[in-house]
Formats: C-alpha cells, sequence, structure tokens
C-alpha cells in the first residue's frame, strides 16, 4: 500500500531527488509542474490507453469533455437570462447543476481515490480542487437564489464571479491533474470512471 505523505514532506523528498534546496512553494500545484519526479516505481511501469490497444476514452478526454458541456449549460442559463426568460434560465441552470455534481462525485467517489492511492499523494492537488469544488457548490446555491428572485443583476455578478474559479479550476484539472490520472491509471478510462460512479 502507498504511504501517505503530507505536500510539504513530499516537496521536501523531490526537492533532495532533484538536488534542490528543501525549501519549496506550498502550493501543491509546484507538485504537479514536476511530475516526472513524483512517480514511484510503480507509476513508471504504467502503459498509456493506446498502448493497450483499448478503443476506449482516456480521463482526460472523458471528463474534458464534461467541462465544456457543463461551460455550454451555463452559458444556456446566462443567455436566457440576457432575454429575461427566467423559466428557461431555471431549467437550464438545473441541468447544469446536476451535470456538474455527477462531474464532481466522478471525481470524489472514483477518481480523485484512485489518483491518491496509486501516487501516495493525498494532501496535494485533490485536495485542491476538492476545496474548490465547495466554493463552486457556495457559490451556485447564490445562484439559484438569484435566479428564484428573478435578480438579473446579482445573477450576472455571481455568475462572473463563478465563470472565474471554474476557468481556474479547470484549467488546472485539464492540463496538469487529468493527465497526470492519466499516466498513473492506466486501467482506468472515462467509460469506466462514469460506470463506477453510477452504482450505488
Ligand atoms: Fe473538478
Amino acid at each position: 500500500m502507498s504511504a501517505v505523505i503530507g505536500v510539504r514532506s513530499a516537496t521536501a523528498i523531490l526537492e533532495r531527488r532533484r538536488g534542490l534546496p528543501a525549501h519549496g512553494p506550498a502550493n501543491p500545484f509546484f507538485l504537479m509542474s514536476i511530475k516526472e519526479a513524483t512517480r514511484p516505481p510503480t507509476y513508471c511501469a504504467g502503459k498509456s490507453h493506446a498502448a493497450h490497444g483499448r478503443a476506449m476514452t482516456s480521463i482526460s478526454e472523458f471528463l474534458t469533455a464534461e467541462h465544456r458541456h457543463g461551460d455550454e449549460l451555463f452559458a444556456a442559463a446566462s443567455h436566457a437570462v440576457d432575454r429575461n426568460d427566467w423559466p428557461a434560465c431555471r431549467e437550464r441552470f438545473g441541468a447544469f447543476h446536476e451535470s456538474l455534481r455527477r462531474h464532481m462525485a466522478i471525481e470524489e467517489q472514483v477518481l480523485f481515490p484512485a489518483f491518491e492511492q496509486a501516487t501516495g499523494i493525498a494532501a496535494g492537488p485533490t485536495r485542491v480542487m476538492r476545496d474548490e469544488h465547495q466554493e463552486m457548490l457556495a457559490l451556485l446555491e447564490g445562484i439559484a437564489a438569484a435566479i428564484a428572485a428573478r435578480d438579473a443583476a446579482r445573477f450576472r455578478g455571481l455568475a462572473q464571479s463563478f465563470s472565474a474559479l471554474v476557468d481556474s479550476h479547470s484549467g488546472k484539472e485539464e492540463n496538469v491533474l487529468y493527465p497526470m490520472c492519466d499516466e498513473a491509471l492506466p486501467e482506468l478510462s472515462g467509460e469506466k470512471l462514469a460506470e463506477m460512479v453510477s452504482k450505488p
């Protein structure tokens, strides 16, 4: 079983390996920028999905496509506010919220625990992602209240904050964490993720 290590101690270990002074930044994404050094031996033995010859969607492809779908649903809700069409806004926002909660469940219930177990990094990027999920859900509660009150100004203000947070969050996942998951978890495809989360 992989040892669970904190981000600071992991950073210190990696810096010693690389001959760097042991006082790296506390930002967990520092670890992700030097992902080559984070790989334990079993990690290096992993093969890509292509190498396994399977016609499955990679973790990156599957979850990035879900991000784009969510972006479209949220934009549709925003456009409905621009048209002052609150029933349409409520419907599209509801579809977005449901889609996002399922996406987060895939990550938090299946992907992140699998990544943490495979790499031994339990207090790093996945913890940051979980915290940002909570921030996103809190903002969505405010947006739902703005929709219920038909308050376009409040909707737009909160939607702007939400979009900025989502852009930052999705960028970190798509550019760094998902590719790391593809490599650390060669047996896990996008289809498998969706199948696992839908089980009771
Ligand atoms: Fe996420």
